[in-house]
């Protein structure tokens, strides 16, 4: 019987796999002129050979059109953003009015916890996992000193395990326990460190139980595991498009606001492309917001960008989440069943820290490597594999379904061999 890491086997399980000719629609980076092993889509998502489709289309209206693109061309600028609406609130499980996509995924946070964020004397901290995207922390510090208070008292983290990750009733138990002070809940939907994958229903449904603004960053999470935000209750949520929405580096970011806090039209800040767009160029003196997610806009659609995103989030739909997580889980357990014969064979230890079975995983492990763990990571790189590493110790690792194979897994497999 063959080795169940021979490439020829690997090569067999792409053979059979239905979405193994979507590879095709990717450019994947070159190592000495052939495809490296590319696995930080949870990073930066590789480029789809369509990226220039809408982008052209804006480019050519511009050239021919000048001012009057606004109005006029194939997609007139004016409502670009509405050009998304749709494919993101199916990716997320929103209804269209619920979604916008404006600005990049730091600026939606702030914008959102302007809104959302209302303390009182009693109940003003915010409840978050400690290891916490760096930016999504100076967000919720600056916030908390915005509004009056000390960010050390206001901010309280999760407990974790020694991997960091949070278990399952220490994250009831400290709602519960700080629950009479606790103005917010603020997660990662998919830790960026750890790769855990948090129970948004439920942290939403016990939040929502004690009267707390529930919301997450899902810059790790969309177009990666199953989302369903209306029906979760899920107060807000932004993310980025350049991970595994494979939009680009930077490219504008997405937001999703509860039809029910949309209706107790809250306070935001205001910009002339959130007022109410039938007298938007009026430039009247007072703000009348669209009674959407749109009313949050501040400046208008960055359209080269958002036309990019356009083209990159179309594939997700018409392959559908359910088809992806399918391969996802194929790709996580072959990585996981790898992993594992690397450290029987070579008694070196590569621990997974990311908790759970690969169904309740994402695309991303997070391996804990306790020696030289730097050296390996640069080892890997000049072998042409992409990985990242994050300080101290932890090498994150994302085959993501749309264009990894099981052949790209089973070649690190046996690079794993050469560079420890
Ligand atoms: C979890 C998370 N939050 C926030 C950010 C910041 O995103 P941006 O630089 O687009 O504001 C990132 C960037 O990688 C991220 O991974």
């Amino acid at each position: 019987m063959k080795n169940k890491f021979d490439i020829s086997f690997a090569r067999s399980l792409d053979e059979k796999d239905p979405l193994s000719k979507y590879r095709e629609e990717f450019y994947i980076p070159q190592h000495n002129n052939v495809d490296a092993i590319y696995f930080t889509g949870n990073s930066l998502g590789a480029q789809p050979k369509n990226y220039d489709y809408y982008l052209n289309q804006a480019l050519a209206d511009w050239k021919l059109l000048g001012v009057e693109g606004h109005f006029g061309g194939k997609s007139s600028w004016f409502d670009y953003h509405k050009n998304l609406t749709k494919d993101v609130s199916e990716l997320v499980g929103a209804k269209e009015t619920e979604v916008v996509t404006m600005n990049a995924l730091s600026v939606n946070l702030h914008l959102l916890l302007t809104s959302f964020y209302q303390p009182t004397k009693k109940k003003y901290k915010i409840l978050c996992e400690p290891n916490l995207f760096p930016s999504d922390l100076y967000i919720l510090r600056s916030q908390v000193e915005l509004k009056g208070f000390s960010a050390d008292e206001a901010i309280v983290f999760l407990p974790t395990n020694d991997d960091g990750v949070c278990l399952e009733d220490d994250i009831w138990n400290t709602i519960e326990a700080n629950s009479d002070a606790l103005a917010m809940i603020f997660i990662g939907g998919v830790n960026y460190y750890t790769g855990q994958v948090f129970d948004i229903k439920k942290i939403t449904t016990i939040g929502h139980r004690y009267d707390i603004i529930v919301g997450f960053d899902l810059a790790h999470a969309v177009g990666n595991i199953y989302l369903d935000l209306h029906n979760w209750n899920v107060d807000f949520a932004a993310w980025c498009s350049y991970k595994y929405l494979n939009s680009g580096p930077g490219n504008v970011s997405s937001v999703f606001i509860h039809q029910n806090q949309i209706n107790k039209k809250p306070f935001r800040l205001a910009g002339w492309w959130g007022h109410d767009s039938k007298n938007r160029f009026a430039l009247q003196d007072k703000f009348e917001p669209i009674n959407t997610a749109e009313g949050w806009q501040l400046s208008n659609a960055p359209v080269f960008g958002m036309s990019i995103y356009r083209s990159s989030i179309k594939i997700f739909n018409e392959i559908g989440m359910k088809n992806l997580i399918a391969k996802r889980i194929k790709l996580i357990t072959y990585l996981d069943d790898a992993i594992e014969s690397f450290n029987a064979l070579s008694k070196i230890n590569l621990k997974i820290i990311t908790p759970g079975k690969p169904e309740k995983r994402g695309s991303q492990l997070s391996i804990l490597i306790n020696r030289d763990g730097e050296k390996v990571y640069k080892n890997l790189k000049d072998c042409g594999v992409y990985v990242d590493w994050r300080e101290p110790d932890v090498m994150r690792i994302a085959p993501v379904p749309l264009y990894n194979s099981f052949e790209d897994i089973a070649r690190f497999y046996h690079i794993l061999f050469k560079c420890i």
